[in-house]
């Protein structure tokens, strides 16, 4: 498939001003608690970079990534998961939030928060920078979603189309060519 960077869809002033509003939002929620975010690599690690400032310095932050692969370099998802790296800590009995780039089908958010349970933690919320219609897979609520964009693909502020792209400062579609 041949590709082509398309139009900005999510100026990088427009998600300063959301990530600003959700970390406002976290410590609020999460007063007098200390908080554990789980970043799902690689795709959140910018917005988790950012969201992590947002959050008031009196509230106790513990960080871990977890790596899992459900996509190859196909935009399509594949159905299948798979860890490729875990979790360093533990987090029974934590308040964990975890953080996603994007939801799509809600799969790999499914598979995610199924194995965060049952290692006991003891709630589990989640943060998105962005969430595509076709969410069906993951039927709890999203905590926190930055932006509700519509079904197309798009990439940048950590978004990979084959591991490129992720280094654009704004939320640009791929347009096919
Ligand atoms: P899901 O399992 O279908 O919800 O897909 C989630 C993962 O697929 C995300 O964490 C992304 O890594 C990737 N993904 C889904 N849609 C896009 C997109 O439009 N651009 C880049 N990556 C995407
Ligand atoms: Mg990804």
């Amino acid at each position: 498939m041949k590709t082509a960077l398309g139009a900005v869809l999510i100026s990088e002033e427009d998600i300063r001003r959301r990530v600003t509003e959700i970390g406002r939002q976290i410590s609020n929620d999460f007063a007098g608690r200390t908080v554990t975010l789980v970043g799902i690599l690689k795709g959140s690690f910018i917005f988790l970079a950012d969201l992590i400032r947002a959050i008031s310095p009196e509230i106790p932050v513990e960080l871990d990534f977890m790596s899992v692969s459900s996509y190859g370099d196909a935009t399509t998802t594949s159905g299948t998961i798979h860890i490729e790296k875990d979790l360093g800590i533990s987090i029974e009995g934590k308040d964990v939030i975890i953080v996603e780039d994007i939801v799509d089908s809600g799969l790999t958010l499914l598979h995610v928060y199924n194995i965060l349970l049952a290692r006991g933690a003891r709630s589990l919320r989640v943060a998105t920078l962005l969430e595509k219609p076709g969410n069906s897979k993951y039927d709890r609520p999203l905590d926190y979603i930055g932006f509700k964009i519509p079904n197309k693909f798009v990439v940048g502020f950590g978004l990979d189309y084959a591991q490129h792209y992720r280094n654009l400062p704004n939320i640009r579609v791929l347009d096919e060519i």
